[in-house]
Formats: structure tokens, C-alpha cells, sequence
């Protein structure tokens, strides 16, 4: 069954709440505006793709570490990395709906605007001319597209030129060029576009004023920068080699929605990996491969993943290109990689005084290393994963007629409960002392669930919308012969086999492994 994309994710964000994965954050006080938490099955979705990335990382990379740093840091680590002075984005208010909005986005939804009238003038042509339309020459050649077109594009170059310079007047004066109107009240009285810095502060306890004042890391990166020499005494790593961390970022974004895709409090997994200065290109292309690669061995379509370049290049990078996802609302960023040179280990040598080369054996001599990092959010990866796994089908019900089937159709490695255990029907003591039994035995080896209550149809739509890839019933038939059956989410099949087998089988259908040979 296919659903609209608009409310394909209004059903994915009531199927998480409904099914404890996300609620909004301090709910019975009115939600915190873009702050979400994970409930029972989210929290293991969420540990599930961190161990899949930290796996891919850092067991299988014998020159790639962990770390785990603090949140707060030296407030200098931020003057260094220039996220003091440059980790902006342009604001602009609507003076009469007071709403606030990004001058950069009001300025692409602009572009997107202009580029579906190119779009739907390609498409009527394509009906009015059926099997003879060709649709390169009519882009080429037709007046209204080639105005439309040119429109759009002088725009986005326009915007991309602003941007680099941190021109605010030069957005004000787009915003003003393309009439754009406040999407909420359709006023035009905008106040001037001004940067506006995204981290949060707060204040250390025993230090008064500027002093004290801390911010909340806006990314996970700079842990591992201030710790590399560190690690790579301590671990003897040689260059090239990686730094890997998992851990929480906070960014005070001016506009922040689409669920737990931009989020105020969010996750991030990233890597920095070190490399000789002159090969970061090819590090970099390396990478780019690696982590398309990762994505795919999920089962991810390739046609729903895209690399993009980046027009305007962060104040550190060489080089930068996203991995989109095809999210319901259309193609965005899911991850980033960076070519980011020596900028943030020069500028910590700077700051602090204190050196941190490298001494290469092979050349004999001490450098600043070069960067190449990966760098996801592990929210947008959940939200990844729920827009890509999640299905309504259409399945005739107990009575033969059509029911609705919502089924989270996850990598088995990534489900929140591999297996459950299903007694046929409860009133049966030995039927139900059996199932506990199977379920005693198989919850220590992967997450498990018993459940007896309701008819079994009902029992199977539970699991299936949670994401349980097997369901074992136990049935009179267990009784005599010591069998069960095990039920496939996807294929609705349903195999026999002996209860001593289902615990090599489910382990080997839901191992980490089998993602982990694929990521390459
Ligand atoms: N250290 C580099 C860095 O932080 P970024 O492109 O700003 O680069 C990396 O962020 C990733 O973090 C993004 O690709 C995205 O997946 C995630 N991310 C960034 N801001 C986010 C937000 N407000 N909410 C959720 N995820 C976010």
C-alpha cells in the first residue's frame, strides 16, 4: 500500500509515541520545543545503530580508538575552534507574527518554489506529448523553463555568495528581491538579518562572569582534538589512525523541526581520522566510499541515498560532501565528511601553547596532522532507519477481509526485540509453563520478549509493529514432538523446528556480523 509522503511522516511520528519509541520531552508541562526523548524500544533501536557504527569503527579498524569526552571543555577550546566568533546562522524576525525564522532557508524554500514551476512545465509537456517528448531539448529550448531556470540559478548563486561572505545585508536585500512572504501571516515587514550565535552557555559554579562561562560542546569533534596526543601515546597508534566517539551535542537552532531531525539536544557519532599532509584527498575519497558502504549494508536502496558536495565550504574543510537520505520530506543530510587540514590542531597549538606534532618515523620528522572525519547524528540515523523501515501493508484479516498491517521492517541486527515467545493460547498451564520455559533460556542470549495476553493474531500485529523479526509459538504440537514454529516479520512464513534449535537460529538471523561483512 502505498502512502503520501506527507502523511507517511505524520503516521511515523504518532507510531513512535504510540509505540514507545520518542515522546516529546517533559510532555505533561507542553513539550520543550525541538528536545525529544527515547522510550523502551527507542532506547534500544538507538544502542543498537550506535554499536553498529562503533562496531564498523573501532573493531574493525585495528587503527581506529574510542573515547568518551566530557561535554563541557575549556571555553577557550571554542575561541580555537572558531565556533566563538563564526558558528552562526542569519536570523531575520517578522515583525508582525514575531515568528523567527533562518534567512538562509526562507531563501531555498525560494529556489525550491522557483524549481517546481520547472518542474511542473516539464511534466505537462511530458503529458501533452506522451512517447515523444524529449525532455532534455524541452529544458534547452523552452522559454518559460530557461527564464525559470536562470531565475533559480542566479539565486542560488547569489545566496552561495552571500553566505561566504557573511553578507546579512545581501540576504536582507534576496529576501526583499524574491517578495518573500512570512510563511505563517504572509507579512512582508521583515526585521535586518543578523548572525546569531548557536551554542549554549551556562555558568561554572565557583567563577564569576566571563570567566565562567562555559558552552555546551555544539560538536562532538573537539574532544578528540584536544586529546590526540594523548591517545596516540598512549595507544602507539601510527599515523594514519582514528579517533571514534560517541556522545551528546547541543546547538540553540534558530528554526528547529521535522521531529528529531533538528533537534536542540542531539546525538552525534564521529571519527577524526589522522593522516600525513598531501594524503588526505585520498583519505578523504576513502572514507566517502566506507560510509556510503555502511549505509548500504543496512539494506538501504541506493536510490534513496545521494552524495551532495557542499557549495560553501566550514571554515575548516578543504573538501565536504553530505550523504543524503531520502527522508518523507525529500532529500537531506544524514551525514557529513570533512577534509578539515590541520585547522583545529594549528589552532589548539596556538591557543594553548602547547605542541601537538607528531613525530613520523618513516619521514624523521614532526608535523601537524592532516583530518579527514566522519561525522552523523545518530537521531537523523533513527529517523533514517523508522522512514525506511516502516510499512503499511494491506493482509486479509482472521475474517478474510482486508486489515492494515503496520510492520517496522528493521535490519534484524537493529531490532529492539529479536525474538518473542507466544504461548498459542494462555489457558493452558502446560502450554504457558512451556513458552516461559523457552523464553528463560533464550533471554540471555538476545533481547526477548514473553507475551501471552490477547488472541494470537493480535499478539503478532505487536511485535510486527516494534520491529520483532522472529516470533516463536508454542503450540499443542510443542507438546508432543518438543517443536515450535518461528514466524518471519517480512515473508509471514512459518517454519517448525526443534526448541533446541531456535536459539543458534535466531542468534545467527539477528547477528551483528552479518551487517558488519557487508559495511565492507
Ligand atoms: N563535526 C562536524 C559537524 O558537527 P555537522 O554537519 O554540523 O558537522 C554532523 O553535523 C551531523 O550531525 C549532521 O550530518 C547531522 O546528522 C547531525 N546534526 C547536526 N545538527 C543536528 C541537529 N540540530 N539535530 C540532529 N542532528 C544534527
Amino acid at each position: 500500500m502505498s502512502v503520501q509522503p506527507e502523511d507517511l511522516f505524520r503516521n511515523i511520528v504518532s507510531h513512535c509515541k504510540e509505540y514507545g519509541f520518542i515522546y516529546p520531552s517533559s510532555e505533561i508541562y507542553d513539550g520543550l520545543s525541538a528536545v525529544y526523548d527515547y522510550g523502551p524500544y527507542g532506547v534500544e533501536l538507538k544502542n543498537n545503530i550506535k554499536d553498529y557504527w562503533w562496531q564498523a569503527m573501532v573493531r574493525m579498524h585495528e587503527n581506529i580508538v574510542g573515547i568518551d569526552a566530557a561535554i563541557f571543555m575549556h571555553p577557550r577550546t571554542w575561541k580555537a575552534s572558531g565556533h566563538v566568533d563564526a558558528f552562526n546562522d542569519p536570523l531575520v524576525d517578522n515583525k508582525d507574527s514575531k515568528k523567527r525564522y533562518r534567512a538562509d532557508q526562507l531563501i531555498e524554500e525560494a529556489i525550491e518554489k522557483i524549481q517546481a514551476k520547472v518542474d511542473k512545465e516539464v511534466d505537462k509537456a511530458a503529458k501533452r506529448f506522451g512517447d515523444q517528448f524529449d525532455e532534455a531539448m524541452f529544458r534547452q529550448t523552452n522559454p518559460r523553463v530557461l527564464e525559470y531556470q536562470q531565475k533559480a540559478d542566479e539565486t542560488e548563486q547569489r545566496l552561495a555568495t552571500c553566505m561566504s561572505a557573511n553578507d546579512m545585508e545581501g540576504l536582507g536585500r534576496l529576501i526583499a528581491d524574491l517578495d518573500i512572504a512570512d510563511p505563517v501571516s504572509g507579512s512582508r515587514n521583515w526585521t535586518e538579518v543578523r548572525q546569531f550565535n548557536l551554542m549554549f552557555s551556562t555558568q561554572m559554579g565557583n567563577i564569576a562572569g566571563e570567566e565562567g562561562k562555559l558552552y555546551l560542546r555544539p560538536e562532538t569533534a573537539q574532544g578528540i582534538f584536544v586529546n590526540f596526543l594523548n591517545v596516540q601515546k598512549t595507544t602507539r597508534q601510527k599515523i594514519p589512525f582514528g579517533i571514534a566517539q560517541i556522545g551528546k551535542a547541543f546547538r540553540n537552532e534558530i528554526v528547529a523541526r521535522q521531529f528529531i531531525f533538528r533537534m536542540r539536544e542531539f546525538e552525534q557519532m564521529e571519527m577524526q581520522f589522522f593522516v600525513r599532509p598531501g594524503t588526505e584527498m585520498d583519505f578523504y575519497r576513502y572514507w566517502k566510499e566506507q560510509r556510503m558502504q555502511w549505509h548500504l549494508a543496512l539494506g538501504t536502496p541506493p536510490g534513496k541515498l545521494r552524495f551532495k558536495d557542499h557549495d560553501n565550504l566550514a571554515h575548516y574543510a578543504n573538501a565536504a560532501v553530505d550523504i543524503q537520505f531520502e527522508f518523507p520530506f525529500g532529500f537531506r543530510e544524514l551525514e557529513g565528511i570533512h577534509s578539515r587540514t590541520d585547522f583545529d590542531l594549528s589552532s589548539h597549538q596556538e591557543l594553548s601553547g602547547r605542541k601537538l606534532q607528531y613525530f613520523d618515523p618513516e619521514l624523521n620528522e614532526n608535523y601537524i596532522p592532516y583530518v579527514v572525519e566522519t561525522s552523523i547524528g545518530c537521531d537523523r540515523m533513527f529517523l533514517a532507519m523508522m522512514s525506511h523501515a516502516y510499512t503499511e501493508e494491506t493482509v486479509p484479516d482472521a475474517e478474510g477481509q482486508d486489515a492494515i498491517r503496520t510492520v517496522l521492517k528493521l535490519p534484524p541486527p537493529l531490532a529492539p526485540v529479536k525474538c518473542a515467545i507466544l504461548p498459542l493460547v494462555k489457558n493452558k498451564e502446560d502450554l504457558t509453563a512451556k513458552a516461559r520455559g523457552i523464553f528463560d533460556q533464550l533471554k540471555a542470549h538476545f533481547p526477548c520478549q514473553y507475551d501471552e495476553k490477547d488472541a494470537i493474531g493480535r499478539r503478532y500485529r505487536r511485535q510486527d509493529a516494534i520491529g520483532t523479526p522472529y516470533c516463536v509459538t508454542v503450540d499443542f504440537q510443542t507438546l508432543d514432538d518438543g517443536t515450535v514454529t518461528l514466524r518471519d516479520r517480512d515473508t509471514l512464513r512459518q517454519d517448525r523446528l526443534p526448541v533446541a534449535e531456535v536459539e543458534n537460529r535466531v542468534k545467527s538471523l539477528t547477528n551483528m556480523a552479518l551487517l558488519l561483512g557487508r559495511a565492507g
